[in-house]
């Protein structure tokens, strides 16, 4: 185990698991048809990447960055493209792919944003839920784990930047947090 990490809250083994399940679920709801698989970096590259390769029809990924402007905006749900789509999703079956999704509000702008792009179909997938955390109301379509009010990091997911590469889903020792 890392020496940062307290406590490994989601093993590597269940994780692999829940992204099968997952793959198999959408796999069987997109049957006929190809998907087009948005992920939200740098968050869900690892979850997307794992992803696809269980998924049985045809697949296309493209990524967007967001970043939601400071601090007005946390509440606001102002959220900032840094990184726009290659293509057009017009008439595509698009899932957006998350992370995890705490307060919704870039769950919810991401949304809204490719509401106005006309896909065919429009869906979310989030590896992790933080519901108790929820600012709008935003239910994604496919959640791996529901996750108690507790900061978490590794696979993909960071603070400050690291930790993305951990394999499992961890929760920090506190004084990581104080080390300035
Ligand atoms: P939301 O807009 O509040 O739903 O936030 C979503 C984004 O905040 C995620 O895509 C993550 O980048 C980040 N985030 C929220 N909770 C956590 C966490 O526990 N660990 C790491 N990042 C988090
Ligand atoms: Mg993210």
């Amino acid at each position: 185990m890392h020496p940062d990490v307290q406590e490994i809250l989601i093993s590597e083994e269940e994780i692999a698991g829940k992204v099968r399940e997952l793959a198999a679920g959408i796999s069987e709801d997109y049957r006929g048809k190809s998907v087009l698989m948005v992920g939200i970096i740098k968050g869900a590259v690892i979850f997307l990447s794992d992803l696809i390769r269980y998924i049985e029809v045809p697949v296309n990924i493209d990524f967007m960055a967001v970043s939601s402007y400071g601090k007005v905006s946390k509440s606001s749900g102002v959220v900032k493209i840094l990184k726009d789509l290659d293509q057009s999703i017009e008439n595509r079956n698009v899932i957006v792919v998350e992370d995890i999704v705490d307060t919704g509000l870039t769950l919810k702008y991401m949304l809204e944003n490719l509401t106005t792009r006309k896909p065919a179909s429009l869906k979310t997938c989030t590896l992790l839920d933080k519901p108790s955390r929820r600012k709008v109301k935003v239910v994604p379509d496919y959640n791996g784990f529901t996750i108690p009010d507790k900061f978490v990091v590794g696979y993909g997911l960071d603070y400050a930047e690291n930790y993305r590469n951990l394999r499992e889903i961890c929760v920090l020792k506190p004084e990581v947090y104080t080390k300035g």
